[in-house]
């Protein structure tokens, strides 16, 4: 895939913008404030609907300006694909996919696809488990309709079971709800656990590249239904079990919406007992195996979006990065055009303002 055409109106600090990219590298450089991440996320907004730094849609149009537009052409394998969005204020958001309306905002997944690793990834190994949730489920639903699907199905009886919890409880109806809770979370389940298990190797791999370590990476999926085959039983009774700490707390404690990927390095739990360091090369290592899975899944690489991120790794680290993405078209931004660059073969931007100038 390749993202060959960017357009923005109104969209934060540009009020017309019209980028055109090569394949290969593209650098956006400028110092803080110009808008460098900006673009990025006009990008990430077309390829999965949402913002990734922010739930505050309006936010992204242009001050004192009644709507924004965003709008990309990119080429995939079967040929030009366009997706363009509409924002204006009090209304709901617009999307045209290869110029036609659609109603459903899963049908922009698949559009544009793309990575994106920013400075609020780099703690995907040390923070809470809703990174990781977030980290499989943005993953798998760029891949998956269905998934996308599925997981706001359970997201919608979670919601009814937890205002539930918060009324007078009525044991005979949490049943029911019990019970469509747990049929619902079969299909996330099973999807997070493949992704899991295809994770693991591959981010091994990746690890062990960066890392030149004698340990090795483990990750598993830490699942509500503890890895058993029938999960609808399994985490019905975990639910009835949870029931008056449930009730207690006006709050589902247990399900797919509080499990978790355990990252390990040989014996020890990264999450807590892993030095900053070995951290961050874990983390690289899941967002270099999470591009390799999409290109599985895809038959093409997503567009890859390094935001502010090569500055947080050492030299060796951005170098070893800069080499396995060859062949993938790779959106960077940094404040300073340093000599890291200096022996790849890149095309550079100057973001200035608003303005975005080919240097
Ligand atoms: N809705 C908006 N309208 C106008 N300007 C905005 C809006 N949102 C953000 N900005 C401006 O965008 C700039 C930040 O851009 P950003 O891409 O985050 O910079 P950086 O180059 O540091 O990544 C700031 O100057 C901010 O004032
Ligand atoms: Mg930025």
């Amino acid at each position: 895939m390749y993202l060959n055409k960017l357009q923005l109106w109104n969209f934060r600090s540009y009020e017309n913008l019209e980028l055109l990219f090569p394949d290969g590298i593209s650098i956006l450089y400028g110092e803080n404030g110009q808008g460098k991440t900006n673009v990025v996320e006009a990008i990430y907004l077309l390829c999965t609907g949402r913002s990734h730094r922010t739930n505050r849609e309006h936010d992204m149009i242009m001050l004192d300006r009644p709507w924004t537009r965003v709008r990309a052409e990119n080429l995939q394998k079967d040929g030009k694909h366009t997706v363009d969005m509409v924002m204006a204020r009090g209304q709901k958001k617009r999307i045209l996919v290869n110029g036609l309306a659609i109603s459903r905002i899963s049908e922009i997944l698949g559009q544009l696809s793309g990575v994106i690793f920013s400075p609020e990834d780099l703690d995907l190994v040390k923070e809470g488990p809703q990174k990781r949730r977030r980290f499989m489920d943005i993953e798998l639903s760029q891949v998956s309709k269905n998934y996308f699907y599925a997981l706001n199905e359970y997201n919608k009886v979670l919601e009814q079971r937890n205002s539930l919890l918060k009324e007078t409880v009525n044991t005979s109806s949490l049943e029911v709800w019990d019970q469509m809770l747990a049929t619902k979370a079969v299909p996330i389940i099973k999807a997070r656990r493949d992704f899991c298990s295809r994770l693991e190797p591959k981010a091994r791999e990746n690890h062990k590249y960066l890392s030149s370590g004698k340990e090795e990476l483990f990750c598993f999926y830490k699942d509500c239904a503890q890895g058993k085959e029938n999960i609808e039983e399994t985490l019905l009774e975990a639910l009835y079990k949870s029931r008056e700490t449930d009730i207690k707390r006006a709050f589902t404690t247990i399900g797919p919406h509080k499990d978790d990927i355990v990252i390990k390095l040989g014996e020890t739990d990264l999450r807590y007992f892993g030095s900053q360091g070995q951290q961050r090369t874990a983390t690289l290592a899941l967002k270099l195996t999470e591009l390799d899975l999409m290109h599985e899944d895809l038959g093409e690489y997503p567009v890859l979006l390094l935001d502010d991120v090569l500055s947080e790794l050492d030299e060796r680290r951005q170098q070893m990065l800069l080499e396995k993405i060859k062949g993938v078209q790779t959106i960077i931004t940094v404040a300073q055009k340093t000599d890291h660059f200096k022996n790849i073969n890149a095309n550079y931007f100057e973001v200035q303002k608003g303005k975005v100038f080919k240097r």
